[in-house]
């Protein structure tokens, strides 16, 4: 459905959103009708000085308070499940989904996608392929928000959130930071270029530059020293990331973390907390010495040689 004044309806999401948001509108318009009409209507009939039957009308009360306390929650209910229904899917992305990721700073959005190739202020990605965007925040609190898509997501210093969205249609669609972050907030805004398949392998291939995203983070991992205790763990006691991605590790504490996006991310930044077991807390810590863009970076890399099957290189 497309209205004037109403932002295009460009995603699966956006279509969920808004069934849920007419239908809302749809109620609340019976709501006013069912009391405003008889009121407008008992207005012109019980006024002063007209002859009307006045006396009560016999009618159980219990009965009247049973039928509108009960029928109004099966109503609100209803609306409830409904609304988890949309919740749910907006917030869990398909496991097979498009990664992106998005850095938010004072005041641009920076992209970085998986082949390498990266973009300010522009996100181009391919019609009808689930896109799921890893955002982080350089600086302050900003949101990733793309109403022709209805999606809305707060990007948080200090840690990973996530958007997802599927394309629908071919076409470029505004996107804007929604978070009030400072003076240029109103010029934290890009666009979104969706394309058909074809198109997007030609632009990726156009631009895309001789390393991929976790080319560039093995790389860091050498400039940075990772592989000095990481890869030669003969010297130094620490343990080797290779088919660690997206595995339960032992933790020296007694309990368990899954390899994830978050979990490499503190480990860098504070690796004295969930130290795995077996190993010393010598690991130092990597805050205000590395960029959100280089975090990602090294995440890909270790991804990359992680257990996950979705690396084609991994025998
Ligand atoms: Cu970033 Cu507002």
């Amino acid at each position: 459905m497309n209205l004037p004044f109403f932002p295009p309806e460009a995603s699966t999401t956006a279509t969920r959103v808004d069934e849920i948001y007419f239908a809302l509108l749809a109620l609340s318009v019976l709501v006013l009708a069912i009391v405003f009409l008889p009121m407008i209507y008992f207005l012109f009939k019980y006024r002063r000085g007209k002859k009307a039957n006045r006396r009560p009308l016999g009618v159980s009360t219990m009965k009247i308070e049973l039928i509108w306390t009960f029928i109004p929650t099966f109503i609100a209910m209803g609306l409830f499940a409904w609304g988890a229904d949309v919740y749910f899917y907006q917030e869990i992305p398909p496991a097979n989904a498009l990664e992106v990721n998005v850095v938010g700073k004072q005041w641009m959005w920076k992209i970085q996608h998986q082949e390498g190739n990266r973009e300010i202020n522009e996100l181009h990605v391919p019609v009808n392929r689930a896109v799921k965007l890893t955002l982080a925040s350089e600086d302050v609190i900003h949101s990733f928000y793309v109403p022709a898509f209805r999606v809305k997501q707060d990007v948080v210093p200090g840690r990973f959130t996530t958007e997802w969205f599927t394309p629908t249609r071919v076409g470029v669609y505004r996107f804007y930071c929604s978070e009030y972050c400072g003076a240029d907030h109103a010029k934290m805004r890009g666009l979104v270029y969706v394309m058909a398949p074809a198109q997007y392998e030609e632009w990726q291939a156009e631009g895309r530059p001789p390393d991929t995203l976790a080319q560039s983070g093995e790389k860091l991992f050498r400039e940075m020293g990772c592989s000095g205790c990481h890869v030669n763990s003969f010297t130094v006691h620490a343990p080797p990331l290779e088919g660690l991605y997206g595995k339960l590790v032992p933790l020296s504490d007694g309990t368990f973390a899954h390899v994830d996006d978050k979990y490499v991310r503190d480990h860098i930044l504070i690796p004295a907390s969930e130290v795995p077991a077996g190993y010393q807390p010598i690991m130092p810590s990597f805050e205000g010495r590395i960029s959100e863009e280089q975090l990602l970076e090294l995440i890909a890399y270790i991804k990359s040689i992680g257990a996950e099957p979705t690396n084609p290189s991994q025998p």
